[in-house]
């Protein structure tokens, strides 16, 4: 089946960064559809040879030494661009019209990217509605709405019901990311594959669930975006919140998209909601020195750039396993990590005394970088009495020499072949704001917790190791 992939905000960053590169390295790997086409939309005044040479200056610096001349002129034979302005119904009709004439009668699939500003994801659906580039009846008609996906429940809500006005929910790609990290994927391979962790995955054997989502960077040209946002809303809702369901949801029948996000989704709304006092315990606030002077941040600004939440799920596999999530900027390296901290052994023979006292056993899921998996226990100092020594089984996740293929990849191969597994449904994504939005809420009234600064390359605010050690554990804080 012939493809097209419609871009649109087709001048943009994201297009050049990430779209363009990923579809090129699924064409030399040899995993596009065959037959796919690409068509840029934007403002700019572009002919299809003024776009590919952009897009030939920015995919050699993207994809770096895997960029070959040879194949990326094959490949860019197929890129189109048309000039229109997405708030105009009449430049819906111009592209309605290229189209015809690019894919003359083939049955053609169609992929309509929306990769724009947020304000303008609804316009675009609309418009595309009207010209009658959503109907399906001869090919399918995919729409793939980039994130924030919206910036509350409300206007999440809004958003589903005016997509849903144009497009099925079988037709609607909600992106995230970090569900295209194959070490994301790996985690169900791990739970679902495997005979081995799931008897140990639950109440009975696990204290509880550290996810980690530490950057270096700071906010840089992003303050604008960033100061309306902050971490809740820029890395909770989405990232750390998908890592959250696919570490905690049941297996699901099978492996297709309703039995995924039907499982994923329950997580969510298992999540126990918190009322009057519970937001003075939930969490620590963080601002890093020095953000209120960063370009586009209001000087008084009330945004944190790091988080930590304790979350409860209230079901029979998680009742009394709390969920602690940290996420920030301008830590002390980039990592991103799930742990599982199980209980103590119920009775220690070794220890106290000369012998050393055991640390938990853990098993450390590194979703990025170093990618892998190490699980943490004790083992008998040798030839001593019987002190003990923490030590490591350690997996690291490599394909054989190659690079780990970007996110974007795995994500845009699935749209083009219609599995939508990977991507957030309406239900979680509303259910993912429904447990956010009370805690910004909160957050932001006179009641809010204090707001603590922390250094530049530290692991956020001594508050946080305050507040995890108040329930008598600690931070895995390991780069
Ligand atoms: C984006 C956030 O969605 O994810 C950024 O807007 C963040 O603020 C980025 O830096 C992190 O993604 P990754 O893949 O680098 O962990």
């Amino acid at each position: 089946m012939a493809h097209t992939m419609v871009i649109f905000g087709a001048s943009g960053d994201l297009t050049s960064r990430k779209l363009i590169p990923a579809l090129y390295r699924l064409f030399q790997r040899g995993r596009l559809p065959a037959d796919t086409r690409v068509v840029g939309f934007s403002r700019s005044d572009y002919s299809d040879e003024q776009w590919r040479e952009q897009l030939t200056a920015t995919t050699t610096k993207y994809v770096g030494k895997d960029f070959d001349a040879q194949s990326w002129k094959e490949f860019s034979k197929f890129i189109h661009y048309c000039s229109g302005d997405i708030q105009t119904p009449a430049d819906f009709e111009k592209l309605a019209h290229r189209l015809e004439q690019l894919e003359g009668d083939q049955t053609i699939d169609r992929v309509y990217y929306v990769a724009t500003m947020p304000q303008l994801y609804e316009m675009a659906a609309q418009h595309l509605g009207q010209a009658g580039l959503a109907d399906d009846s001869s090919g399918a008609r995919r729409i793939v709405i980039e994130k924030p996906f919206g910036t509350d429940l409300k206007t999440a809500r809004h958003l589903n019901q005016a997509i849903g006005k144009v497009f099925r929910e079988d037709q609607v790609y909600r992106i995230d990311h970090y569900l295209g990290k194959e070490t994301v994927q790996n985690i169900m391979v791990l739970r679902y594959g495997n005979s081995i962790f799931e008897p140990l995955w639950n109440r009975n054997y696990i204290d509880h669930v550290q996810i980690t989502v530490a950057e270096e960077v700071v906010v840089g040209r992003r303050g604008d975006y960033y100061d309306g946002s902050g971490v809740l809303r820029d890395m909770f809702q989405n990232h750390i919140f998908q890592l959250m369901m696919v570490t905690a949801m049941e297996p699901p029948v099978k492996f297709n998209s309703d039995s995924v996000r039907d499982e994923k989704v329950k997580v969510l709304k298992a999540v126990r909601p918190m009322k009057g006092a519970d937001f003075a315990d939930c969490g620590v606030r963080g601002q890093y020195e020095g953000y209120r002077k960063e370009v586009g941040v209001a000087p008084d600004s009330p945004t944190e750039t790091f988080a930590a939440l304790k979350l409860h799920i209230d079901n029979w596999r998680w009742q009394g396993v709390p969920f602690y999530l940290r996420s920030g900027k301008a830590l002390s390296c980039r990592t991103t990590q799930i742990v599982i901290e199980f209980k103590e052994p119920p009775h220690l023979l070794f220890g106290g005394g000369k012998h050393t006292a055991p640390q938990a056993n853990r098993l450390v899921i590194q979703i990025q970088p170093a990618e892998g998996i190490q699980i943490h226990f004790q083992s008998k100092v040798p030839d001593a009495d019987m002190s003990m020594r923490q030590s490591e089984l350690d997996f690291r996740f490599d394909s054989g020499g190659t690079s780990l293929p970007d996110s974007y990849q795995r994500l845009l191969q699935d749209v083009l072949m219609g599995d939508a597994s990977l991507f957030a449904r309406s239900d979680e994504v509303e259910s993912a704001w429904a447990i956010i939005d009370p805690i910004i809420a909160a957050w932001r009234s006179p009641a809010a917790p204090a707001m603590n600064s922390y250094p530049i390359e530290s692991w956020g605010p001594e508050a946080s190791t305050h507040w995890m050690q108040d329930s008598e554990r600690n931070w895995f804080d390991v780069c």
